[in-house]
């Protein structure tokens, strides 16, 4: 009897010792099957994150600008457009246009700025959705154009730019 319990454990011993070894195998060999599946999904995931911004479908401006901060929306203005724009009414011309009034402005009509042919040739107004592509990306908007300025990335950010925009204005034109 004691040689059957003996036998018994053992038995037992060894079916665990097989279980645990399975187990331990198993870690150490499936992440080397993983590996390389696990990076060819996260790199085929960016790509199809990065994709809608090249293809310029961004999504529209409008809803964003009612909860924009302005105030923010002031800075980011100083810190990335006043080295080339000045937004005071009358004010001059730098490397870029004056922009008071832009939103609702004639595309390339300032007084006394002498345009790119890209840009005269783009026609219509500064809508909101307009100002939205032209600040994401210029070269991306209006291929050509002169303004060297790499874009804002930040939705948020241009929502609050966009917004600041606005107010400069003698007729601040109605949220969308
Ligand atoms: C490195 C200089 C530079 C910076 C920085 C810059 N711009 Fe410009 N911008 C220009 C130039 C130059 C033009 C004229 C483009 C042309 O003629 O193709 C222009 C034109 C524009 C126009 C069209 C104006 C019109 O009268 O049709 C808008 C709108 C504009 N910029 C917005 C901005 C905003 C907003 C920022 C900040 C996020 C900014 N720009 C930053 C140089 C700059």
């Amino acid at each position: 009897m004691a040689s059957f319990n003996t036998m018994a454990g053992c038995f037992l011993a060894s079916a665990l010792f097989a279980m645990v070894l399975g187990k331990v195998s198993n870690a150490l060999v499936n992440p080397h099957h993983l590996e390389k599946p696990a990076i060819a999904v996260a790199a085929g995931a960016s790509e199809a994150a990065a994709a809608p911004a090249a293809a310029a479908e961004l999504p529209p401006i409008g809803p964003k600008l009612k909860d924009a901060n302005v105030e923010k929306g002031k800075a980011i203005y100083v810190q990335q457009c006043y080295t080339c724009h000045t937004i005071d009414k009358g004010g001059a011309n730098k490397v870029g246009p004056n922009q008071w009034d832009i939103v609702g402005r004639k595309k390339a009509s300032h007084e006394g700025f002498s345009y790119s042919s890209a840009l005269q040739a783009k026609g219509g107004e500064w809508t909101f959705e307009d100002l939205n592509h032209m600040i994401f990306k210029p070269q991306g908007f209006v291929k050509g154009t002169k303004m060297a300025f790499a874009g804002l990335p930040k939705e948020q950010d241009r929502a609050d730019l966009i917004a600041y925009l606005r107010t400069m204005n003698d007729n601040p034109p109605p949220l969308p």
